[in-house]
This record gives structure tokens, C-alpha cells and sequence, in this order.
């Protein structure tokens, strides 16, 4: 499969990353965002639902310095045998744990991805919402295979903000190869 396919399909994933709505819910966030204390390995083990990542599994984050810049690469298997990848930047407000997230393959785009949660050793709940436009949550474990206590905490996370655990799905963490 030549490398111009998967920029297109990786920009697909990326581009339905989330679902349209019209109106964003105001999120209270991690005060004093410690982003050296987040760097590091995310696995997705739930999220609301994207079409276009029905395919993927083995999602996971890695969160990274270079050069004095916050970067993040996202990591997949599509099929469970496909490996893909979306790297870009990441701007962090530590006043208001807000991430700003570029993608290098398209540096007009910034996504905000709101941290609600995190103890940074076992789990984190980010919410991401844009007036009009998209929005999603993700849970995330710094383990593939991680304790129920930390994907039940992700999602009190989401429910102490009203957010709905319904929409969330899990992530399929099995014989990854990534
Ligand atoms: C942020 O996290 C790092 C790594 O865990 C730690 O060394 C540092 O003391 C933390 N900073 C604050 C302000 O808590
Ligand atoms: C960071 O977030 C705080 C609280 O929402 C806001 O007051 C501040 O302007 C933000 N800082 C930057 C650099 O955007
Ligand atoms: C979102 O849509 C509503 C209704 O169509 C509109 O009034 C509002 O200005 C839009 N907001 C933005 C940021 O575009
Ligand atoms: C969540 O909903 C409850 C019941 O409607 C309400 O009392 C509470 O203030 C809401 N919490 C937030 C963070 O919006």
C-alpha cells in the first residue's frame, strides 16, 4: 500500500474525529496541569463512538519533548494489522488544563482537548467540544490492561460533568502488535 494512501486514510480518521453539535457544555478541567507529569503513553480504552475508527484498535498516545516543544503521536492498528500514525503539537494551558492540539499534516487546525481528570499514573478523562462543529471524550489508562478502578474513574470524571457514558465505547486493547 503506497505511503499516499495511508496520509489519506490516516487524515479521514483524523478529520471524523469527532461528532458534529451545535452547543458546547462549559467543562471544569485539571487546575495546574502538570504536562511533564502527562508525558508518556495514553491507551484509549473508551470513547465515544467514530465512525471512520470503527476499524482501528491498538489506540494509543504517546506524549513527548523535542526540542523544547510538546508533541503527541497517535498510534493505531487499522484491521489490526495496519499501523498508522498522526503526529503533531500540542499547546498546553496549565492554568486550565487545555490542551491545544496541531496536527502536523494540517497546522491550521487546532483541536482542544480538555483534560477533566487525571491522577497521571493510571488514568485521564479528556473532553473535546467545538461550538458547531465536534466534539468527544476519550478515557485513557497509562496501562494497555489496566485495573476497572481507573476506567471507573475516567468516567466519573465525565458524569460529574453531565457528560453522557452512554455514547462511550470501548477501545479493542487485544493481541496488539503496536
Ligand atoms: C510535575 O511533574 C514532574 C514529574 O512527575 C515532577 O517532577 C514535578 O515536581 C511536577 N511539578 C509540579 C509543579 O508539581
Ligand atoms: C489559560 O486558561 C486560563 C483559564 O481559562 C485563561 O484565563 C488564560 O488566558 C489562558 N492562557 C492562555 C495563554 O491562553
Ligand atoms: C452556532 O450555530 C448557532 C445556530 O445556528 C449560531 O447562532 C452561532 O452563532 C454558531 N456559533 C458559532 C461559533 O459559529
Ligand atoms: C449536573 O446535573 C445536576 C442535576 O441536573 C446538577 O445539579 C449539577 O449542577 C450538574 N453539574 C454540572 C457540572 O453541570
Amino acid at each position: 500500500m503506497s505511503l499516499k494512501f495511508l496520509v489519506l486514510i490516516s487524515t479521514l480518521l483524523w478529520r471524523h474525529l469527532v461528532l458534529a453539535e451545535s452547543d458546547c457544555p462549559i467543562v471544569s478541567t485539571v487546575e495546574n496541569f502538570n504536562v511533564t507529569a502527562y508525558l508518556g503513553k495514553w491507551y484509549e480504552q473508551e470513547k465515544y463512538p467514530i465512525l471512520t475508527e470503527t476499524f482501528g484498535s491498538c489506540i494509543y498516545t504517546d506524549y513527548y519533548q523535542e526540542d523544547g516543544t510538546t508533541r503527541f503521536k497517535n498510534n493505531e492498528l487499522l484491521f489490526n494489522l495496519l499501523p498508522l500514525s498522526i503526529g503533531g503539537t500540542v499547546s498546553v494551558n496549565s492554568t486550565s488544563g487545555l490542551l491545544l492540539i496541531t496536527p502536523d499534516y494540517k497546522k491550521t487546525k487546532h483541536v482542544p482537548y480538555y483534560v477533566l481528570d487525571t491522577d497521571y499514573e493510571t488514568f485521564a478523562a479528556v473532553w473535546t467540544c467545538r461550538e458547531n462543529s465536534t466534539r468527544g471524550a476519550w478515557i485513557l489508562t497509562r496501562e494497555r490492561t489496566p485495573l476497572e478502578s481507573a476506567v471507573e474513574n475516567g468516567r466519573s470524571a465525565l458524569d460529574r460533568e453531565n457528560l453522557s457514558l452512554e455514547e462511550l465505547r470501548k477501545t479493542d486493547q487485544k493481541d496488539c502488535k503496536n
